[in-house]
């Protein structure tokens, strides 16, 4: 964890996770490293969350996400496309966005919007654009300070009352790296201590239920920015955690 937190490395830092991805395959399973089975429960787990934070059950016309590390767009096609009018993508691997492009559904073709080939760290997503920017297993990669300035770029993306949500693993006993791929596994209160950072308050947050228990538990956090109003829906959510971990 230490060269995580060092500054000056960054280029070193980042290859690793390129080369790492350049090498998985463009499948459900390659996404998920190898675990594609928990991708039904992952997906059911993040349409209720959008439907619990957003309070309602159909598509408003004008409504716009951004999946950002979309890898080969797995949650776009399968939770943000039910909830979304327009769905804009960002991922660093111009591989998995052809495999996206080719396998996205004939009628799901004319809502995708822009799609971003760039790294988190230097993407600039449209300010005031987006009522979800969903952001799933791809924000461990980056390092403290770009951590911390992408948020702040996502916040400045959302239309009053949108939600940055933030899915993530989060360590039990200790945080650790995993240098396969520099992917790093925070305790959730870093994550909280990130948000904040970043001028973030944390509206709703849960663990998604019903993985194997072997797998590090995976937190929800909606977030918007600190002292914006709350709009109704959004009001009427529980500030704190409303499940515990199955760990
Ligand atoms: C574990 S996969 C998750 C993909 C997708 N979010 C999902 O849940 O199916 C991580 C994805 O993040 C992408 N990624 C890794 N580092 C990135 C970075 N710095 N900027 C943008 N995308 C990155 C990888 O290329 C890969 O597609």
């Amino acid at each position: 964890m230490q060269e995580l937190e060092q500054t000056g490395n960054e280029e070193r830092w980042y290859k690793v996770t390129q080369d790492y991805w350049k090498e998985q395959p463009s499948t459900v399973d390659g996404m998920l490293g190898g675990i594609g089975e928990v991708a039904q429960t992952d997906e059911e787990g993040s349409r209720a969350f959008i439907q619990r934070i957003f309070q309602r059950t159909t598509i408003p016309p004008d409504s716009r996400a951004l999946d950002c590390g979309a890898g080969i767009g797995r949650v776009t096609i399968k939770v943000l496309a039910d909830c979304f009018q327009t769905i804009d993508v960002q991922e660093q691997s111009s591989n998995f966005v052809r495999t996206f492009q080719e396998a996205c559904p004939e009628e799901l073709r004319p809502r995708i919007g822009m799609t971003s080939v760039s790294t988190l760290q230097d993407f600039v997503p449209t300010p005031n654009t987006y009522d979800c920017i969903w952001i799933q297993w791809v924000l461990a990669y980056l390092k403290p300070a770009h951590l911390v300035q992408c948020l702040q770029r996502c916040a400045a993306a959302l239309k009053p009352g949108g939600f940055i949500v933030v899915k993530e693993n989060v360590a039990r006993g200790t945080e650790m790296l995993d240098e396969q791929d520099n992917y790093a596994i925070r305790f959730k209160q870093v994550w909280l201590d990130i948000f904040a950072q970043a001028g973030l308050e944390v509206r709703a947050q849960e663990a998604q239920q019903g993985f194997p228990r072997a797998l590090f538990p995976v937190w929800f956090f909606a977030l918007q920015p600190a002292g914006a109003p709350q709009p109704p829906a959004a009001a009427a959510i529980p500030a704190t955690a409303v499940a515990v971990a199955t760990s």
